[in-house]
Order: C-alpha cells, then sequence, then structure tokens
C-alpha cells in the first residue's frame, strides 16, 4: 500500500500536488506535512502534520507513525528569499534534504520525489534553449543548493539505489496558494492585481524572458514522471518547460483581457537572478523518456489564471 509523506504541502506546488496525490492514492494516505501551523482547509480535509525538516527526529517519527512509503520533498526557500537570507535556505534547502535521503535509507523508503530548477544554471550556461547536460554555475545560493540537491540525489540513487525523481522547474504560475519568495513571482502577482482592478509595478524589467509552467503541467510532469517505467529513464532530473515569455508579453496578454491595466517596470536586485537563468529550455530528453508534453501555452494559461481568481474574488477570497 502506498502512504505519501509530502513536505512543504503548505507551499505554492504543495497545496496543489497534495489534493492531486489524495485522489489517485485515497485522502488518508497522502499525509501533508508543514512547518506552518495553520495550513488551507482543504488540506486538512486529509491528515496534516507539523514537520521542520532540518529536525531529522521530526520526519523520522512521520516516518514510523504513518508508515510511509514514499515523500514527494517540497519544502524550500526560494531564490529571492534565499539571498536575504543564505544561511536559512542552505540549513532548509540542503539539510532538509540530506535528512530526507537519510531518513529514507535507514528506514527502506524506495521513492522520492524532489523539484530542482531553472536556478541550477547560471551566467555561463547557453540562455537559449539549455541543454539537459550543460555547465551549472548557478550564482545564487538557491542555485547552489539545487546543484547540491541534485548531486545528492544521484549519489543516493547510485550508492544506495533510491529510485529518485526530479525536475528542473521553471517559474511555476498558479491561482490557489502564491509561491512565497521567488524570482518568478512577478508572474503570479500580476494576475492578483489585475483581478483586483489595481495597478502593478512589476520587479523585473519589461523585456525579462523566464521559462514558465502552468500548475496543471507542472502536476502532470510530475505524476508523469514519477509514474514512469524506471528502465526508461536516463537521468534521475529533468529539464522540463512548457512557454516562455516577457514579463510584458505576459501584460498585454493580460491586458487583452483586463482593458485599462497598468503596469510599470520597477527592476530591483531580483533583475539580477532573473539575468543568470535561461530564458528558454531544451526539455527533449524528458519529451522523449518519460513523455512530457505541456497542454497550456500563453492564451490559454492567462484566460485560465483569470477564470480562476475571478471565482477566488467572487468568493471573497481575493
Ligand atoms: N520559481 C523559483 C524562484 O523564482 C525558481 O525555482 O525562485
Amino acid at each position: 500500500m502506498t502512504k505519501i509523506l509530502v513536505t512543504g504541502a503548505a507551499g505554492q506546488i504543495g497545496s496543489e500536488l497534495t489534493l492531486a496525490l489524495r485522489k489517485i492514492y485515497g485522502q488518508e494516505n497522502v499525509i501533508a506535512a508543514d512547518h506552518k501551523k495553520s495550513p488551507h482547509p482543504r488540506l486538512m480535509e486529509g491528515p496534516f502534520i507539523t514537520v521542520d525538516v532540518t529536525d531529522r527526529t521530526q520526519l523520522e517519527k512521520a516516518v514510523h507513525e504513518y508508515k510511509i512509503t514514499e515523500i514527494y520533498h517540497l519544502a524550500a526557500i526560494l531564490s529571492a528569499r534565499g539571498e536575504q537570507n543564505p544561511e536559512l535556505a542552505w540549513r532548509v534547502n540542503v539539510e532538509g534534504l540530506y535528512n530526507v535521503l537519510e531518513v529514507a535509507r535507514l528506514t527502506g523508503i524506495q521513492k522520492i520525489f524532489w523539484p530542482s530548477s531553472i536556478a541550477v544554471f547560471g551566467p555561463k550556461t547557453p540562455r537559449e534553449n539549455t541543454p539537459q547536460d550543460t555547465i551549472l554555475s548557478p550564482t545564487t545560493m538557491y542555485g547552489i543548493t539545487k546543484v547540491t540537491g541534485e548531486l545528492l540525489c544521484e549519489y543516493y540513487h547510485r550508492r544506495y539505489g533510491l529510485d529518485i525523481r526530479g525536475l528542473r522547474f521553471p517559474g511555476i504560475i498558479s491561482s490557489e496558494t502564491p509561491p512565497g519568495g521567488g524570482t518568478t513571482d512577478y508572474a503570479v502577482e500580476i494576475f492578483y492585481a489585475a483581478v483586483r482592478g489595481e495597478p502593478y509595478t512589476c520587479f523585473v524589467r519589461a523585456d525579462t524572458v523566464l521559462p514558465m509552467m502552468y500548475m496543471p503541467d507542472c502536476l502532470k510532469a510530475t505524476l508523469t514522471l514519477m509514474q514512469a517505467d524506471s528502465s526508461r529513464l536516463r537521468y534521475r532530473i529533468y529539464n522540463v518547460t512548457a512557454l516562455s515569455f516577457s514579463a510584458e508579453e505576459l501584460a498585454r496578454e493580460i491586458q487583452k483581457r483586463v482593458p485599462g491595466f497598468r503596469v510599470e517596470y520597477k527592476p530591483d536586485f531580483r533583475q539580477c537572478i532573473a539575468d543568470s537563468w535561461p530564458r528558454t529550455i531544451d526539455d527533449s530528453p524528458a519529451r522523449e523518456d518519460w513523455g512530457w508534453k505541456p497542454d497550456y501555452d500563453l492564451p490559454k494559461m492567462v484566460d485560465a489564471m483569470l477564470t480562476a481568481l475571478r471565482k477566488r474574488k467572487e468568493r471573497g477570497e481575493l
């Protein structure tokens, strides 16, 4: 029987992935864990526990108590917050992952999902069609923790046979739980402003292009990779992407649907992080090995985001 622990379950990806996993594996078989004590009420419809991933004993206790067989380890500090507090980013992202891997090794857990990021790349990496195998020389602490994490995952797979799978996610755009402390957050914040009828001040330049993905594609990529036949996987951690657009192209696409929506651009320290990341990603190994294909292009994603956020506004949630 599959029993899943999701760390960082109250975060941007966790809050939606937990619900998707519960649909597949059953409400009681997916344990949501987060360091926050009061997450979204929908998460509380199934088991919810408080876990700090930097404390190995808390992880061990959760794994024993719920007889966990798989871990989706999502707890992390994102790029911008990581620059403000590099020590915290190291502790949560590297020590947290190390704790998960050790607990998995010692308790016989076989399968782990762990998200990496486009932040593993850096200024020396080709910025267009960034290949799967390329230079990893990040300049942010977040990127350094993700490269370290990739190497740790490969080590635990090679040395102990753990089936660890991961994705180098681009910026994730979603309507349920906002991201916190990332560089790609503008691509989410801009929708909240548009739906609230407020102008938006974007913290990167208008011509900033980054790879992005809408949440349903993020969930699809995660679930498809985790269900893929392991003999077909040439890599543990795959490049994935869905779309790439500039901040201005996104603003224009929203303005077509929200006339009069005003956006101005005031780049801050996050511009430098954005400039160090790829503009477009080559994800052909993911497409070849496990059939990756995104469903959302820019117009479809913008339509879906505005519809979802307008519904939340009608319910009084925004
Ligand atoms: N979205 C993340 C960030 O901006 C990238 O992994 O930090």
